[in-house]
């Protein structure tokens, strides 16, 4: 035992004082800790998981209720019908937010497949040539679609009337915006996706005449290792891959047909009936034809234009939508060498536009009016 007078004696006391006080502070500063935590915890209580609009989404999109789609289709005195297809009406409609909006009424027969289809397509793909899916209805039986609106319609309404006649330099433009569109879906992340119904009432036209594909109603998602897959034979039959009709084998390559189709319509002006092969068959005969210099570029180039096209672009344009509507597959270019072409033929219609209105200010060149330049 030490002695109380000891030195040692002291120095056991005062490390024991040290270890009790520190212990004592070490449970101060713990129990300190505890109560700022809670103190902090409850100051911000706890939002609920579900509320709101996140209540009220799906796949990442706006789910709208029946009473929100009747709001905004109802806001006039009667309501505006854009058009019909073949899956329903489609409705103009304005949100509370003022956002105008274009609602696809979905025919109860139709329901199942296109509009699942649409969502899942739709809502994982954004690009500034696509139609944005905002959202969707499912409720009391019926089926809703909610798009961005394009003011301008769809392209046929364009294409095929004489005033305004739609000028070379705006086909040119809207060629290549699609074949970017395009090029976007066939190297999607997550394995190429299919359009399937790539045609004239499928472009819809923005305010600024600025193009976006719609409906993929059809879109049919390849995975990264399937360069095709065997499928129910849909698609719009004056737009349809011949190789794809007799065997069912879905490819990139469809779209590029299709593509092409829509090009030499653009370069013609002439309709493609939506049953009518014969026509189809006779405009990819004349383009043919007219590409290997066995007709004049004339009997092929749309009347409405008065000639006031780049014949170079013509030319560009052509070779390349008469490779896309080749019979086999295996003949086609894939997308991105139409997309370098398109953007080749753009650019060099854009650089002849500047150079004439450098040239002289006081004429009227092609169509400088149409603001295509500012675009
Ligand atoms: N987002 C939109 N903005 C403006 N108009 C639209 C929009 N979506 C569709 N429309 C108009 O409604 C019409 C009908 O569209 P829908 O997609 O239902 O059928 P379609 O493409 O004409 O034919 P199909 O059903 O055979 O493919 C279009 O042609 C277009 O003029
Ligand atoms: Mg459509």
């Amino acid at each position: 035992m030490l002695d109380k007078f000891e030195p040692g004696y002291f120095k056991l006391k005062y490390s024991l004082v040290e270890a009790v006080l520190s212990i004592f502070i070490a449970i101060s500063g713990l129990v300190l800790i505890v109560l700022l935590i809670k103190y902090v915890t409850k100051k911000k209580p706890k939002k609920p998981i579900l509320s709101g609009s996140a209540a009220h989404t799906w796949s990442g999109l706006y789910r709208f209720s029946k009473v929100e789609i009747e709001n905004a289709i109802n806001y006039g005195p009667e309501r505006k019908n854009l058009g019909r297809g073949s899956a329903g009406n489609v409705y103009k409609g304005i949100l509370p937010s003022g956002q105008v909006v274009a609602v696809k009424h979905i025919n109860k027969s139709n329901t199942s497949d296109s509009f699942t289809r649409e969502v899942e397509g739709l809502s994982r793909v954004r690009h500034p040539n696509l139609v944005c899916l905002f959202g969707c209805c499912v409720e009391g039986g019926e089926q809703y679609l909610v798009y961005e609106y394009c003011s301008s319609g769809n392209l046929a309404q364009h294409l095929l009337r004489n005033d305004p006649v739609l000028t070379w330099e705006r086909r040119v433009k809207i060629l290549r915006d699609c074949a970017l569109a395009l090029r976007y879906l066939h190297h999607y992340i997550d394995g190429c996706i299919v359009h399937r119904d790539i045609k004239l009432t499928n472009i819809l036209l923005t305010e600024n005449m600025e193009p976006k594909l719609s409906d993929f109603g059809l879109a049919k998602m390849l995975g990264m290792e399937e360069s095709k897959v065997f499928t129910d034979v849909r698609g719009t039959i004056g737009y349809m891959d011949p190789e794809y009709m007799t065997n069912a084998k879905l490819t990139c390559a469809s779209d590029v047909y299709s593509f092409g189709i829509v090009a030499l319509q653009l370069l013609s002006g002439q309709k493609v009936f939506e049953l009518d092969l014969d026509a189809r068959d006779q405009l990819t005969r004349k383009a043919k034809d007219v590409s290997m210099n066995k007709r004049p570029p004339e009997d092929l180039e749309d009347p409405r234009l008065k000639g006031n096209v780049n014949k170079v672009d013509f030319e560009s344009i052509l070779q390349v939508a008469v490779l896309c509507v080749a019979k086999s597959s295996k003949g086609r270019p894939t997308i991105d060498v139409v997309f370098e072409e398109m953007d080749k033929a753009w650019k060099n219609t854009v650089a002849e536009l500047k150079a004439q209105r450098g040239m002289s200010s006081s004429a009227t060149p092609l169509s400088l009016s149409s603001g295509v330049l500012s675009v």
